[in-house]
């Protein structure tokens, strides 16, 4: 599912915006874009962490909430009058995941899932995609997950707003690759950032199960996968092996790892008493 195009951006003058940019995935991909001299622009809500991310990166940053579309599509503008060049670059690595029984989750948590890591990508999308097209040059890079790919126990709420997010990548990828805009989607798996230790407090035994011992991938590890997905101009960005080859042979895999993890919720259900 490799993607090539023709007109590479040069990373180094061009002015790259990143959602989630504080914190985690979108931090480490900035730091990395940083010391190739991109020109950065962060956006998150909390000021405190978006500051010291600026500060640190010597980035232009605007607090905003990216699934409120008006306010997000002005930080945008904002950013680009004061970076006196329109995105080339975007990384779209806002999001949050909460997982939790199907039965249990209130309602609100599979509204804001959509809003946020869903909605949140395409209103960021949005409001670049136009002047790239235009110009017949630029970059989109969009942060799924690997419960994008596969439906997990768990995560009725936060997977199909990842799914949501590798459909729409799919598709604009179709329409936007003609004008010469790169598009690009990545799959990681469990990742060691705060989102992470967050989730932890709300993960069911048997959605532990299920992931059994597999070490999380540090940040730095996505982040250096981001960055040569879009040198090579990948459409799937893997950052792992297991989740390449989950995006790669899913509708053979999927199966067959449902069979298996179904296995291993039964065996927790059976050991808590509640086969
Ligand atoms: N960590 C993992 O295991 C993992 C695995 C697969 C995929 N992912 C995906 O990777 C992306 C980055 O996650 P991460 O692990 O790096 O998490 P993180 O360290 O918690 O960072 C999340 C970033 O998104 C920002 N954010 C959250 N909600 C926002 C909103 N409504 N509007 C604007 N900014 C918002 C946060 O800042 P504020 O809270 O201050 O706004 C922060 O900058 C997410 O899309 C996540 O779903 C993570």
């Amino acid at each position: 599912m490799a993607m090539r195009n023709a007109r590479p951006v040069d990373m180094g003058s061009a002015h790259v915006i990143v959602t989630g940019g504080s914190s985690g995935i979108g931090l480490a991909t900035a730091r990395l874009l940083a010391g190739r001299g991109a020109k950065l622009s962060l956006i998150a809500r909390g000021r405190e962490r978006l500051e010291a991310a600026a500060k640190e990166l010597s980035a232009a940053a605007r607090a905003a909430d990216v699934s409120d579309q008006a306010g997000l599509t002005r930080a945008i503008a904002e950013l680009e009058e004061e970076q006196g060049r329109p995105c080339d670059i975007l990384i779209t690595s806002a999001g949050l995941a909460r997982p939790g029984h199907f039965l249990e989750l209130p309602d609100e948590v599979f509204r804001e899932m959509i809003e946020v890591d869903y909605f949140g990508t395409l209103y960021a999308l949005r409001a670049v995609v136009p002047g790239m097209v235009e110009r017949g040059r630029g970059s989109v890079v969009a942060v799924s997950s690997a419960a994008g790919l596969i439906g997990i126990f768990g995560y009725s709420a936060y997977g199909p707003a990842k799914f949501a997010v590798r459909g729409l990548m799919e598709s604009v990828r179709a329409e936007l690759t003609p004008h010469g805009v790169y598009v690009g989607v990545v799959f990681p798996p469990d990742v060691d950032t705060p989102q992470l230790a967050e989730e932890n407090r709300w993960k069911p035994a048997e959605t532990r199960a299920v992931g059994g011992t597999i070490k999380p991938l540090t940040p730095e590890q996505v982040a250096a996968a981001i960055v040569a997905g879009i040198d090579r101009r990948r459409f799937v960005i893997c950052p792992d092996t297991g989740t390449r080859t989950l995006a790669r042979f899913g509708s053979v895999l999927v199966p067959l790892l449902n069979r298996e993890f179904d296995r291993r919720v039964s065996a927790i259900r059976k050991a808590a008493g509640r086969a």
